[in-house]
């Protein structure tokens, strides 16, 4: 082989060029009298490990195809038997030499061999069309080079008229898996080849319109929808509900009623020309930047977003019908309102469904050069003029093809590709093209090109101080000034890693405090977790590193608010009670109750209220209540008789609903849209003091109680007639969450590192002494890590009444801890009979200091093995938050109960131990072992965000100081 001279030029694959012989971008619609022919399906294929594949024969019509195999269209190659997924976050999975690509380029041939349907007309043009190809293509038909094309998430078309066949078309695909293209494509996910999108074959009949684009503004002041379609041919525009009929070109204004993600009113409508009608689905909005506050239809939108990837386990970035419409409805169904597409535009009838349920949409051009920060940005292609033609063509194919959407109100010209002249060039070609919608880019942080400041991860501090507008200027003035008149928005924030994220609410609090924080988009939608299976036929999701890759960046593709197979994370579920849209408060005491309608369009006559009364626990009585219709941003304050505490002893809890009043096509009627609690407590009258058991010493055993110690150890061997696996003690290690271990560039607070290197995870008990007096026994012990001097002193005072058994704790930390501790409680094990939990606190879902807001207080029941969180890398979870009493039995009823006695503990408990959580790196290596392992805990560290951006705030540190607690413990007699 030879190799190209310098100035050779490049095989079309390594062209920094947009391609050749695709037509100009245009609008994607679904529905039209012009004929269509799918051509997905299953084609023939084979891989080769060079891009000069395997020669070119296969393009013609009588090619031999003995060796080939099959692909299902659309897919990827490497989902299916042929070579293996990838993933790598910041860094290219090949040598940064642009646009040069390596030898070793996957290149996959694709032949479809199809005949026309009887009925396809004769006359006009056809158009075979790709809505998305990874990485680059080259198109043959009939024997006919077509034309290549890069833009992995782009669609792109070619005519096809003058080769066409009534029978036996041989179209002819070859991809590459990397290209020029790849440069320009350095997104944070799988890198996932092949024909991923439809391929199809559109009709154009004479007279058809080649692009059409729908203005349907909203003048929020005189209740007008401004109408104006143009197109490239005369037609007529049909709106029948409102009595529109209007040549293309002409406005018409009228009164409609607007179309926000609240309220997504579409119109059906028609665009009738010469040779085609088409469906158009129109909703009527302005926005806008105003006076630094970015506004629909004159109104402050705040953001509930959310980033979506398209992923889907099976077929990875092949996403179906359902699973784009599953997504939405599960995005409305928790109170999401807005998502961003990172970091491409997406399937183009995901649109179509944001415009028809509802959502606010950030559209994200498909760019990303993430890893030239490896090399301090040299050579970054959007500050090289080289590549500005190709960044355009990216620019123009989606908004071209998204610009008839109500929903997508801004274009993001792409993700994390620093600064550069190419990016100015494709604002200002976005801004003179379509001047109706904002512009967003983050990562240039003089916003020269951005209608919002734009941050991801921004700790709440910095997030207030912006808010407030006092935020540290640029080193230039005049930059600075532009920026301060910008609105502000978290286009990333709360890293959704494993367990997590923490300090939602805290943000939230932000948002609405501050008129520029105008909310944020959670990092992000779904884990993409691949499945695959062990020798031994255990299913389990499969993250970075497990294909066998050179560079990878492990689970940091699973930071997802749902499980790969979209079962919502408590992440979600804390997300959607974070941003309820209406919030209620109350008081007991006064019975009143306040409800805010924090809709920024939709009034709340879409609601219907409930409550439900329980006295620690137990229903007492439910009913509903009527809530005036609230405007957007109104609030009001009612009595509710219903309110009103029982003079009868115990928690009175009364759980105050808003619900669906009626069926909507993303949720039924009933469906829980925000909720409170409210607590009163009456306390019972002084009860007698029962005289305190007196201990007893026999044969190396004490005796208190129902409870039986260890005379030696002082350790609790037996309760009632239940003997424990291990004795209560102080415990404070837990598998560190992804959270913990936080991001490398966090040097010094990346807590889930220093406590490992601190030893918390091997920590040594030493019993100093074991002591008996009349009423109990008392432990003192040292608990410490190994090679320091730092420790807690514990002391485990023990005493008993009446059959039960009280343990007061008292810890004293010895040295100087510069580290909090990641809980502080016990740990205890009970035989794997006593599987099934129930209690009084926190549920039914897990919770942590600062992920909280979604725990709601009752009586809840569930086998240990389903209080687990199972995510894709095992790490702590499943802790119960405000628990007043717990419970664990077999299958008799029999068993433990440990009950609150200072304060609420946090309930955990599994099958395996801390030390085997933290030892497995996939959820299959975690085993149902011979124990319950029960953790009761005084306190536990928080989560925050740390996987990518801030940690805890400081209020949910679990610092290292004096703390005691108690519980009490009964045996439970089985039947
Ligand atoms: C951001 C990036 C995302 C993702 C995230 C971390 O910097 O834009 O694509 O990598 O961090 O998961």
């Amino acid at each position: 082989m030879q190799t190209p001279s310098e100035d050779a030029p490049l095989p079309y694959y390594e062209a920094p060029s947009p391609g050749e012989g695709a037509l100009p971008a245009r609008a994607w619609y679904a529905d039209s009298d012009a004929a269509r022919l799918s051509l997905n399906g299953s084609w023939s294929f084979r891989l080769a490990p060079t891009a000069a594949g395997t020669g070119e024969e296969f393009t013609r019509e009588e090619a031999e195809l003995s060796g080939w195999g099959e692909v299902t269209v659309p897919g990827h190659w490497v989902l299916q038997g042929h070579g293996a997924p990838a993933y790598t976050n910041v860094n290219y999975p090949f040598p940064l030499d642009p646009p040069r690509v390596p030898d070793e380029n996957p290149t996959g041939d694709y032949r479809r061999v199809f005949d026309l349907p009887a009925d396809w007309p004769a006359e006009g043009e056809c158009l075979l069309r790709f809505e998305g190809v990874e990485s680059c293509a080259r198109v043959w038909l009939n024997g006919v080079e077509l034309g290549n094309f890069q833009g992995s998430r782009l669609a792109h078309e070619f005519a096809v008229g003058g080769v066409l066949r009534r029978e036996g078309n041989v179209l002819a695909v070859r991809v590459h898996q990397w290209s020029a293209g790849s440069y320009l494509e350095d997104q944070d996910m799988w890198w996932l080849p092949g024909i991923f999108r439809e391929v199809s074959l559109w009709h154009r009949p004479p007279g058809a319109p080649a692009d059409f684009f729908v203005h349907a503004g909203y003048d929020h002041v005189a209740g007008l929808g401004r109408l104006r379609v143009e197109c490239d041919v005369p037609g007529r525009v049909l709106v029948p509900e409102l009595g529109i009929e209007l040549a293309t070109g002409q406005e018409a204004a009228v009164p409609v009623e607007p179309w926000s993600a609240e309220c997504p009113r579409l119109y059906e409508g028609e665009l009738v020309t010469e040779g085609e009608r088409l469906r158009l689905r129109i909703g009527f909005r302005s926005v806008g930047v105003e006076d630094g506050v970015f506004k629909a239809n004159g109104r402050r939108v705040l953001f509930r977003g959310v980033n979506r990837h398209e992923f889907h386990p099976a077929t990875g970035r092949a996403v179906d019908l359902e699973t784009m419409r599953r997504d939405i409805v599960l995005m409305k169904q928790h109170n999401i309102n807005a998502v961003r597409t990172s970091h491409y535009p997406p399937h183009p009838a995901f649109l179509d469904l944001c415009d028809e349920l509802g959502l606010w949409v950030i559209d994200e051009c498909d760019l990303e050069t993430h890893g030239f920060t490896e090399v301090e940005w040299r050579r970054n292609p959007v500050d090289d003029a080289r590549w500005t033609p190709a960044l355009l063509d990216r620019a123009a194919r989606m908004v071209e093809r998204d610009k008839n959407h109500p929903s997508v109100v801004v274009w993001s010209l792409g993700n994390e590709c620093g600064a550069g002249a190419g990016l100015s060039a494709m604002a200002q070609w976005i801004r003179e093209r379509d001047p109706s919608r904002a512009v967003h880019y983050e990562n240039d942080r003089d916003y020269p090109d951005s209608d919002f400041y734009s941050r991801m991860y921004a700790p709440h501090e910095e997030v207030e101080l912006i808010g407030r507008r006092e935020e540290e200027p640029l080193p230039d003035p005049r930059l600075d000034a532009h920026r301060r008149t910008l609105p502000f928005l978290l286009v990333e924030y709360a890293h959704a890693m494993g367990n997590g994220p923490g300090g939602l609410a805290d943000y939230q609090r932000l948002f609405e405090t501050y008129e520029r924080c105008q909310g944020g988009f959670v990092w992000e939608w779904i884990d993409h977790g691949l499945p695959k299976r062990t020798p031994e036929g255990r299913d389990y999701y499969a993250y970075g590193g497990d294909f066998g890759e050179e560079l990878h960046d492990g689970n940091f593709v699973c930071d997802g608010l749902l499980f790969p197979d979209r079962t919502p994370s408590p992440g979600l579920i804390e997300y959607k009670k974070v941003i309820e849209p209406v919030r209620l408060s109350g008081d007991p005491a006064t019975g009143t109750l306040t409800v805010t309608n924090n809709h920024d369009f939709a009034t709340t006559a879409h609601l219907a209220y409930a409550w439900a009364h329980h006295t620690d626990g137990a229903l007492q009585a439910t009913g509903t209540f009527d809530v005036p219709p609230l405007g957007p941003g109104e609030s009001t304050t009612l009595t509710l008789k219903e309110l009103t505490a029982p003079d009868t002893p115990g928690e009175h809890v009364w759980t105050l609903r808003a619900l669906l009043a009626a069926d909507t096509p993303w949720a039924a009627e009933g469906h829980e849209i925000a909720w409170t609690q409210l607590v009163a407590t009456a306390e019972a009258g002084p009860a007698p003091t029962p005289a305190p058991a007196a201990p007893s010493r026999a044969a190396g055993v004490v005796r208190l109680g129902p409870a039986v110690f260890d005379a030696g150890t002082g350790a609790l061997t037996t309760l009632g007639g239940l003997r424990l696996s291990q004795a209560p003690r102080l415990d404070v290690w837990r598998a560190p969450t992804d959270n913990d271990l936080g991001a490398s560039w966090q040097q010094d607070t990346r807590f889930g590192v220093l406590w490992r290197e601190l030893g918390l995870h091997r920590m040594h008990h030493r019993v100093d002494e074991v002591s008996v007096d009349e009423s109990g026994l008392t432990v003192r012990a040292r608990v410490a890590p190994a090679a320091t001097d730092l420790a807690l002193r514990t002391r485990y005072r023990w005493s008993a009444t009446d059959g039960e058994l009280r343990l007061h704790v008292t810890v004293t930390p010895e040295g100087d801890w510069r580290v909090p501790l990641p809980r502080l409680g016990l740990r205890l094990a009970l035989p794997g009979a006593y599987g099934l939990a129930s209690w009084y606190g926190g549920g039914p879902g897990e919770a942590y200091p600062d992920t909280a807001a979604a725990s709601r207080l009752g009586r809840w029941e569930l086998p240990v093995d389903r209080m687990q969180t199972p995510y894709v890398r095992p790490q702590e979870n499943g802790a119960r938050a405000d628990v007043r009493w717990a419970e664990l039995r077999d299958a008799r009823g029999g068993g433990l109960r440990i009950a609150a006695d200072s304060a609420p503990f946090w309930f955990t408990a599994r099958r395996w131990t801390t030390e085997q959580l933290d030892a497995a790196e996939h959820t299959w290596e975690l085993t149902p072992g011979e124990e319950v392992w029960v953790n009761i805990d005084h306190a536990q560290h928080g989560i925050g965000s740390q996987s990518c951006g801030p940690g805890p705030l400081p209020q949910y540190r679990l610092a290292a100081a004096p703390a005691e607690f108690s519980v009490v413990f009964t045996g439970l007699a089985g039947a």
